[in-house]
């Protein structure tokens, strides 16, 4: 498998079913919590979506609705240190094992969502 062939294996159902996981854990999280927007988690949910189908191979309309999607600079309102960079990947552990999507799939999303997370550590 390619990685932009994700989505050819786990299609919408596959993605949504990952980030679905990962943000029904959000409001009960203790450090998470306080970042996302408590009365705007479903679109949360959808631009996190919609940015891995697009980056996997689907349709792009994370872009089409936000643009470039610059995510460095659309993190640096919030508090992400290392502890919360961990926090992050491991609600969306909990979500790989839930969703259990085929092998290599998981293998690539999970090597991609650990770089960017690291990458998007802003505080010391
Ligand atoms: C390192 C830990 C991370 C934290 C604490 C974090 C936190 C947040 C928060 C609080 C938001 C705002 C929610 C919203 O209104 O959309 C957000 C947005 C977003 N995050 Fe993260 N994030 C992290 C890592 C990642 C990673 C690894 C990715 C993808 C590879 C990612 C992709 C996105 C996207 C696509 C958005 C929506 C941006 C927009 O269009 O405004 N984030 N994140």
């Amino acid at each position: 498998m390619e990685e932009m062939n994700v989505y050819a294996v786990i299609g919408e159902e596959g993605f949504a079913r990952l980030v679905g996981v990962f943000y029904r854990q959000v409001p009960q999280d203790d450090i998470l919590s306080k970042m996302y927007p408590p009365d705007d988690l479903p679109a949360a949910e959808e631009r996190l979506r919609d940015f891995l189908i697009g980056r996997f191979g689907g349709p792009q309309r994370y872009i089409e609705r936000r643009g470039h999607p610059r995510l460095r600079m659309r993190h640096a309102p919030f508090h992400i240190d290392q502890s919360a960079r961990d926090r992050w990947m491991q609600l969306m552990d909990k979500a790989f094992a839930e969703a259990s999507l085929p092998a290599e799939a998981e293998q690539f999303l999970r090597e991609f969502l650990s770089q960017i997370a690291t990458f998007m550590i802003n505080r010391e």
